[in-house]
């Protein structure tokens, strides 16, 4: 796959490229729709990449190309603002944009080639890792210092205010700060972490994709951010909380009292249960207790089915046959609405599981899933 991006650089360019880089996409193990609440999340990188050739041009003109879309986007330095004719390129745009209005300098322009192995829309963040692999990018040319920390912040900063969506920082602190065979513990409300070892012996993570294509995500989901701030905005009349993460299980009964919307009641109670059960899956992972893993992910899948209505019946599908095919548990993994589902599987099954789990999906749906194995590795890099 970066053979295809310098390939097509030369082709466009004619020149080889100077930098070759790459971003991982990635999982989300449990810990959903919580980062933007202040809560611990648990998502580690996966070995399919987003590649990027890039090289140095004379004048101030930005120009990018991806291998799945024929169209060349040029921009120049001075002219980068937002507009909503913008595609995919809108991601590496905004990058250059917010750095430039933080006050960075970007003296002159880039030729970039991408090419991705991460099917866009799949819910395995495409989009944050275009952002960070940008971010990287442009860091390492302009020799602009960033550490992983700050390219984490400038991506979320440019996928909220240039690129419209509420996101939370899983995503790109993730593809920023990935390691190798761990999985990183998130405490979103502090960007605090720790990585934890994803060694579980016989049994793995596998992937499941729906191949909906996904629709109207960005509202959908700014629509649950909003109704979490209005949650957490009646709730701080009652309790000195930031984060609706801050509440305990045992607070839910007087939140239930308090809050007279229901529907807002069902979104606070996924967010504080699924809280806890990161905490109860670190301790699980420690022991390596997969069986109790296994509970945790289906309990997770069943929240973000009932409570916080993100899976749709795409998903549900993938979890229930899932489960059919014998793994120990599954679950959605990141935003939802169609996109990814993972399952905790043993490693020997592996084949007779995936056969299973496509069988049914399509006689179930209509559509071909797809079910691989994936290694768990380092964050965005210089090649
Ligand atoms: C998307 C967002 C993340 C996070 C997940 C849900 O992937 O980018 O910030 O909110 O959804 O957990």
């Amino acid at each position: 796959m970066s053979k295809l991006a310098i390939e097509q650089y030369k082709q466009i360019f004619k020149s080889e490229p100077s930098y070759l880089y790459r971003a991982p996409a990635r999982i989300n193990l449990i810990g959903e729709h919580i980062d933007y609440n202040g809560g611990k999340v648990l998502p580690a990188c996966i070995s399919k990449y987003i590649y990027a050739s890039v090289g140095k041009r004379d004048d101030e003109q930005i120009i990018l190309k991806t291998t799945f879309d024929g169209d060349l986007r040029q921009k120049s330095l001075q002219n980068l603002a937002f507009n909503n004719e913008m595609g995919w390129e809108k991601y590496p745009l905004g990058v250059f944009y917010i750095l430039k209005q933080k006050g960075y300098e970007i003296p002159f322009g880039l030729n970039i080639v991408f090419d991705s192995e991460i099917p866009m829309a799949s819910g395995l963040s495409s989009s944050a890792a275009l952002l960070d692999l940008t971010v990287y990018l442009v860091s390492d040319i302009y020799a602009l210092g960033l550490d992983r920390k700050q390219i984490t912040l400038i991506a979320q900063e440019v996928e909220n205010s240039y690129c419209q969506l509420k996101s939370g920082i899983m995503d790109q602190a993730i593809i920023a700060l990935g390691k190798e065979k761990h999985a990183l513990l998130l405490d979103c409300a502090s960007f605090t972490y720790t990585y934890c070892p994803m060694d579980l012996g016989d049994y793995e993570f596998v992937v499941m994709q729906t191949n909906k294509p996904r629709k109207l995500i960005e509202s959908k989901y700014n629509e649950r951010v909003d109704e979490c701030q209005r949650a957490l905005a009646i709730l701080k009349n009652h309790y000195s909380i930031n984060n609706l993460a801050e509440l305990k299980v045992s607070d839910l009964k007087k939140v239930e009292s308090l809050l007279s919307d229901a529907l807002l009641y069902k979104r606070v109670r996924h967010v504080v249960k699924e809280n806890q059960r990161v905490y109860d899956f670190i301790e699980a992972m420690k022991k390596g207790d997969v069986k109790t893993l296994g509970r945790l992910l289906n309990e997770s899948h069943l929240s973000l089915k009932e409570d916080y209505e993100v899976t749709g019946q795409h998903l549900d599908s993938l979890y229930e046959v899932a489960l059919q095919a014998n793994a120990l548990g599954a679950r959605m993994t990141g935003a939802g609405f169609g996109g990814c589902a993972i399952a905790l599987i043993k490693k020997s099954d592996f084949s007779s599981f995936a056969c299973k789990v496509k069988e049914s999906y399509k006689k179930d749906i209509g559509i071909d899933a797809d079910v691989y194995e994936v290694d768990i590795v380092d964050g965005v890099n210089r090649l």
